[in-house]
């Protein structure tokens, strides 16, 4: 017999049903000794939902003392029977098993996921079992469900999801902080006569890295195909262990054409907004175990962002109002100096208290590709901050006009001819766009009230962590 998910016999199977569940023990409860008969009440899970089915099984079954009895979490198991009414409260049906069978044991004495030891810190240790846990199986729908109403924005929208490379050789950020990937014996690599390793020798014929954005390749396709996205996988190797930043992420870039910095932010607003109102609809369980266990403002949050419109400033009012503030911070602010978290999140949580678009940043501290304002100092920028995160987005309007992109290259220091293909985008058929990156795990965190960003994604990759 089929199994039936966990989520279906919960909301959707006839009471009466014969069914067959397959899953994970959550706990056991026996009844008392001094009961009339023997039986036990058996939790089972499958990741289908948050919640558990309530087994009873009952010493009616031949294998109910050596095997029922004995049952600890994280046995497999697989129980046939009827779905009945449930006498409990908070469930309107459990399981009254026929049979029970034990799929894989577990050794109680060794198993890792302890009740008692279970704190995140010592969770990402075992980072193979964890999705076992109720957080990180919450976790792990509510990215799923996000991952697709992605998608679904887009696609409702008449973007065309591109893929982009993984390999690079330009650094779209500007930043430089990157991993290299290469096929050169390590121990004795080629040199060119400055002695410096001589890539043109590796397996792609050039220093090749890993993206940190897939944006100047997806460029490339809003040229040609209207508005775009890309969606995947990108790499910054900057040493900084905080909440919020991994080494290996994932990016939602889109690009819209005939656009400027206007309407990339209303984009930007839209979709949070959507995204936001998806997991409010659909992640309600997952979402109620995060107010309870996590964050309780979580819920109450989302909805104010949905509800509430998104506040814009200017980076220069910005810097004005930090100044003004009275508040101590740690990094002093004056104009001209990257925000710092403490900036942003000040701005967000006690000022504005609700998402803000801090806009036209100056020139020198953002990347080489922004177009630029008739000021002559400052950027068409703008970045999304919302409330414990600081800058979820970062996007911009592209820099369109060839002559001046060109001497910004310049400018930086930078070679034109290495960016022979972005530069052609502009010489043949020019057009006013724009677009932004959204990073895909600290929207699941802002979605979810988790604190460390290394908890939102399966296998984090972080300075020192590589292991599973
Ligand atoms: O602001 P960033 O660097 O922008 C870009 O990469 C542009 N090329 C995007 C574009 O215009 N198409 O990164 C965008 C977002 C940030 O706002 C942040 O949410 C996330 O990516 N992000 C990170 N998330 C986790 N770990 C890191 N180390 C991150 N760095 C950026
Ligand atoms: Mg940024």
């Amino acid at each position: 017999m089929a199994r039936t998910r966990i989520h279906e016999l919960l909301h959707k199977t006839p009471v009466g049903a014969d069914v067959t569940v397959r899953g994970w023990v959550r706990t056991r409860r026996d009844s008392k000794a001094g009961d009339a008969q023997r039986f036990s009440f058996v939790e089972v899970y499958d990741g289908s939902c948050f919640a558990s089915i309530q087994v009873i099984a009952d010493d009616g079954l031949a294998n109910y003392e050596d095997t029922v009895r004995s049952l600890t979490t994280g046995c497999s198991v697989e129980v046939r029977g009827t779905l009945v009414e449930s006498p409990a409260k908070g469930q309107r049906v459990e399981v009254r098993a026929a049979s029970l069978a034990l799929l894989g044991g577990v050794d109680a004495e060794k198993y890792p996921i302890q009740k008692k030891q279970t704190s995140f810190e010592y969770l990402r240790e075992i980072a193979h079992l964890r999705a076992r846990t109720n957080t990180f199986g919450a976790v792990a729908r509510v990215r799923n469900r996000l991952a697709f109403a992605i998608h679904e924005f887009f696609q409702a929208r008449g973007f065309y999801y591109i893929h982009t490379p993984i390999v690079t050789a330009s650094d779209c950020e500007g930043a430089g902080e990157m991993f290299t990937v290469t096929k050169l014996d390590l121990k004795s690599p080629p040199l060119t006569q400055a002695k410096d390793v001589d890539f043109s020798q590796d397996f792609f014929g050039r220093h090749a890295r890993l993206t940190v954005s897939g944006q100047l390749n997806v460029e490339t396709y809003a040229c040609a195909l209207g508005d775009v996205y890309t969606f995947g996988p990108t790499f910054r190797a900057e040493n900084s262990n905080t909440a919020r930043h991994l080494a290996e992420f994932w990016m939602i870039e889109p690009e819209l054409v005939f656009a400027d910095l206007r309407d990339d932010m209303a984009l930007a607003e839209e979709f949070l907004k959507h995204l936001f109102k998806t997991v409010l609809d659909d992640c309600g369980e997952d979402l109620a175990f995060f107010k309870q266990r996590i964050e309780p403002t979580v819920i109450e949050t989302l909805t104010h962002v949905v509800e509430q419109p998104f506040e814009h400033m200017t980076y220069t009012e910005a810097v004005k109002t930090l100044l003004a503030s009275g508040e101590k911070f740690e990094y002093p602010v004056e104009w001209g100096v990257n925000l710092q978290s403490e900036h942003e999140r000040w701005l967000t949580e006690k000022h504005v208290r609700k998402p803000l678009i801090v806009t036209d940043y100056p020139r020198d501290i953002k990347a080489f590709y922004m177009r630029q304002n008739e000021d002559g100092r400052t950027v068409a920028a703008m970045d999304v901050l919302v409330p414990k995160i600081g800058e979820i987005i970062g996007g911009s309007q592209r820099e369109e006009r060839l002559d001046v992109l060109e001497g910004r290259i310049r400018e930086l220091g930078m070679e034109p001819a290495d960016y022979w293909w972005y530069l052609d985008l502009r010489r043949y058929g020019s057009v006013p766009h724009a677009g932004f990156g959204l990073g895909f795990e600290r929207l699941i965190q802002f979605s979810t009230g988790m604190a460390n960003i290394r908890d939102v994604i399966p296998f984090p990759r972080t300075p020192g962590n590589a292991e599973f």
